[in-house]
């Protein structure tokens, strides 16, 4: 097994990073005391009783439900400064060089907080983040696929400057997958890639939902990747398409250990993913609820996946790098 130093050095890039989930239960009780927010009379009181429900989730809904609660303490532009701040502060010391992170307008502009708050706040963030530890970001804006996709087109129309100013540098789709298949966004997806050609498009599949879910985001939606993606593994023909047109699927262990996707880190399809030529990253997806940050996913793998050796490390992080939308001369200081 590679040591956890080999694995701290390796240069890693994070793909798929809510920034909501990165709220800690400390920050969260600070947040809502700072903005007078009163939570749910059933939720956890304090951070230990938080923590023992943050254990184990039945699924991904009874996550969302948690998460949801906790995106309402996050109110004006310092809140997100701060809450991703914080993100950048803990990463930095685990050997992170670029990150590209979702995060849902959506679930602030329904309580009336302007998407101008919440991405000026998060972009803040990211610039100090590249200004003090050379952690080069990007923001991925993402729709909750739970809400009405006309609903959504009008959040699009909301980003527009954002989106033709290169703030915001890509679309994704997340939020409950199975009851909302990919064919409801194809308008969204159409829409907001006609506001700047450079726009990335990504799409959260194939998490809870079918093979069939990543091959239509990739033919409805026009994705260039695919987050999470592992039941990708149960169709060889998409497996091949996958590996031949290099798109990146953006892994995430402890969180599908976590929401009972798997029940062990070693059931995910990573070998697999390996021998087919599948690129693949690992990511923390929602680190404050699922217990880990990008370096401790890495080192859960290493310790279930004992037999990869510096060279299979090495081409994944490189796969990682390479399916990174940072540019050429950036991925050099890397490759
Ligand atoms: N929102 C935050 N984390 C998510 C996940 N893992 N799947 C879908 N939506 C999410
Ligand atoms: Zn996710």
């Amino acid at each position: 097994m590679v040591s956890q130093e080999f694995l701290q050095e390796l240069p890693k890039c994070e793909h798929h990073l809510h920034l909501e989930g990165t709220l800690e239960p400390d920050l969260l009780f600070v947040l809502a005391k700072r903005n007078k927010i009163t939570l749910p009379d059933a939720f956890p009181k304090s951070i230990e009783e938080l923590n023992v429900k943050y254990e184990k989730f039945r699924d991904l809904q009874d996550f969302l439900d948690y998460y949801y609660i906790g995106t309402n303490v996050l109110i004006k532009e310092q809140d997100f400064f701060d809450l991703a701040w914080a993100y950048f502060v803990k990463v930095h010391k685990q050997g992170l060089v670029h990150a590209e992170v979702f995060y849902d307008p959506q679930s602030h502009t329904s309580r009336d907080i302007s998407i101008e708050t919440v991405t000026k706040g998060f972009q803040r963030a990211c610039d100090k983040a590249q200004a003090e530890f050379g952690i080069t970001s990007k923001l991925i804006m993402c729709l909750l696929r739970h809400i009405e996709p006309e609903e959504c087109l009008k959040t699009i129309e909301e980003a527009t400057p954002f989106i033709k100013d290169g703030t915001i540098s890509a679309l994704g789709l997340d939020s409950a997958e199975a009851p909302f298949p990919p064919n409801l966004f194809v308008e969204c997806y159409r829409k907001a890639a006609s506001l700047n050609q450079d726009l990335r498009l990504t799409a959260h599949a194939g998490e809870e939902g079918s093979a069939q879910f990543v091959s239509d985001a990739l033919d409805l939606l026009n994705v260039t990747r695919i987050d999470h993606g592992i039941n990708s593994q149960h169709d060889d023909e998409l497996l091949d398409r996958l590996a031949r047109d290099q798109i990146l699927l953006t892994v995430c262990p402890f969180s599908n250990v976590k929401l009972q996707v798997v029940k062990s880190v070693s059931e995910l399809p990573l070998q697999k993913f390996l021998d087919k030529n599948v690129p693949f990253s690992l990511n923390s997806d929602d680190p404050a609820y699922f217990g880990g940050y990008i370096l401790d996913n890495y080192i859960q793998v290493s310790k279930d996946f004992p037999h990869w050796d510096h060279e299979t490390w090495g081409r994944i992080a490189k796969n990682a790098i390479n399916g990174s939308w940072c540019d050429d001369k950036r991925k050099g200081d890397w490759l």
